[in-house]
């Protein structure tokens, strides 16, 4: 696939990097040093370079948004025409001083930008792990249980390339419904981050679903 990187910081900076190692196509793009995007690139491997939003989104199938909500309406402004795109946002829809979503309960960040960018078939995906337990996952790819990782939308094919891409990178793809379940998905990352940031044990924490068989009636 051909990944167009929207902010790379520590989200989309290690995104791009394990998309790039899982053999796709990346351009980095958005940070306030170009020098940045470019070392990322090299440090990326040969499928990786750096370009501006509009070169990031011009010829990718796939943008990952990875910015500070107050910075989704200028990152998009720059990237032009995205419709038609698939648009994953691991962005969360935080207020200025990242203690409290602005967005919630009747609507989420998710859908919110699906509003802003028209055409754009946007997938919540990425935004429950913290960055730091992205390269461990991606690791430990190989081991039999994975960690989970839901995502959600309203384009069923939007949706597939998505769980692949959350496959390549060790996770296990949990499908949680329509771009509406980001109502709920967005603020469990601040349990999440509680458990990443406030804890003993650091940050590097995914988390895993486990089913179990239905118990029958009067079984012991
Ligand atoms: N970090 C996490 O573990 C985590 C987990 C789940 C969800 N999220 C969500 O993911 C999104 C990205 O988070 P993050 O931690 O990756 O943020 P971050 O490290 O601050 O990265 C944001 C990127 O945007 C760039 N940027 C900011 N202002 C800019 C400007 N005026 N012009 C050009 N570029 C600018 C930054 O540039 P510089 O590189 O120059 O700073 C950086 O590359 C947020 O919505 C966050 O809520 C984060």
């Amino acid at each position: 696939m051909r990944i167009g990187i929207l902010g790379s910081g520590l989200m989309g900076g290690k995104l791009g990097t394990l998309f790039a190692k899982a053999g796709h196509d990346v351009v980095f793009s958005y940070a306030r040093t170009p020098n940045k995007l470019e070392g990322l690139a090299r440090d990326a491997g040969n499928r990786a370079r750096a370009g501006t939003p509009r070169e990031a989104a011009q010829n990718a199938n796939v943008l990952l948004l990875a910015v500070h909500w107050s910075r989704v309406d200028d990152v998009l402004q720059q990237a032009g025409d995205i419709s038609g795109k698939i648009l994953v946002t691991c962005s969360l829809p935080m207020n200025a001083d990242d203690t409290g979503v602005v967005v919630a309960h009747t609507s989420s960040g998710a859908e919110e930008l699906a509003k802003k960018a028209k055409g754009a078939r946007v997938v919540s995906a990425f935004g429950t792990v913290p960055s730091e337990v992205l390269f461990a996952v991606y690791e430990a790819r190989e081991r039999e249980r994975r960690p989970s990782l839901v995502y959600s939308g309203d384009d069923e094919e939007a949706k597939a390339t998505v769980a692949t891409l959350i496959r390549d990178l060790g996770f296990d793809p949990v499908d949680a419904g329509p771009l509406a379940i980001a109502r709920y998905s967005e603020p469990f990352t601040l349990l999440m981050a509680r458990l990443a940031y406030e804890g003993d044990e650091g940050p590097a924490v995914a988390y895993r679903f486990e089913r179990y068989e239905e118990e029958s009636a009067g079984s012991e």
